[in-house]
């Protein structure tokens, strides 16, 4: 998608704040122009507070001069702006391909409103196409996949895991301190069941399947921003 169907979404966005807002900032390509937008608006004299979802934003905010807290600070927010790497009709996303859906599903959680800001193309009838990250503690690896495998066998899945590598060549390593196994499924034939079974196993801390948070979205196509929910 091109820089300026992303900045759109962005604009649309920056729309729904208002002074005194305090604001999740979402993390990627897309939600690094609403970080942009916003500051440009910071010092235009709009009054927000931000809480980033990882150190990347944070650093990008900070150079922005959009004030921050973190969500001890300010535990309650108003809105998350964020990207995704797949969403289906029914607001359900997959994210973390960025490697920050701990963070960005914490911040979420804290929200009273999260609006998803993404290409288009990101809308799929069914989620899985796009790997599905999950987050597991480095301690076991070996038992947890293993432990994965067997849930994702249970419910009838296939699908390869995939140790996430960073450029060096090392494993990826999150803000958070643990590895991301890529989920490669296909097909995710019900989201609801993976998230919440997922979630029992003890080496895993999180997994990019954010289900009930977003309530909009704003999608940029070649034709224009579509917007889906309530933004
Ligand atoms: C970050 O961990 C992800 O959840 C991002 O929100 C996602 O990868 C979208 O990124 P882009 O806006 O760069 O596509």
């Amino acid at each position: 998608m091109s820089d300026n169907l992303k900045r759109a979404a962005a604009e649309r966005a920056a729309e729904l704040v208002t002074d005194g807002m305090r604001l999740g900032l979402g993390t990627g390509s897309t939600a690094a122009h609403f970080v942009a937008v916003i500051g440009e608006r910071v010092r235009g004299g709009l009054k927000v507070v931000g809480v980033p979802t990882s150190e990347a934003t944070r650093e990008q905010a900070l150079r922005e001069g959009i004030p921050l807290a973190t969500l001890d600070e300010m535990p309650e927010l108003d809105l998350t702006v964020d990207g995704a790497d797949e969403l289906d009709n029914d607001l359900r996303l997959v994210k973390g391909g960025g490697g920050a859906l701990l963070r960005e599903k914490i911040v979420a959680s804290a929200s009273a409103r999260m609006v998803v800001i993404a290409d288009g193309s990101k809308r799929v009838a069914k989620l899985g196409k796009f790997p599905l990250p999950i987050e597991v503690v480095p301690f076991g690896l070996t038992a947890t996949e293993r432990a994965i495998v067997k849930l994702l066998d249970s419910l009838g899945m296939k699908g390869e895991l995939r140790l996430r590598h960073a450029a060096d060549g090392a494993p990826y390593v999150t803000d958070g301190g643990h590895f991301i196994l890529d989920a490669h499924l296909g097909r995710i034939d019900k989201p609801n069941v993976l998230a919440s079974t997922l979630n029992s196993i003890p080496g895993v801390v999180e997994h990019g399947l954010f289900i009930g948070l977003a309530s909009g979205a704003i999608l940029a196509t070649g034709e224009g921003l579509v917007e889906l929910g309530q933004l």
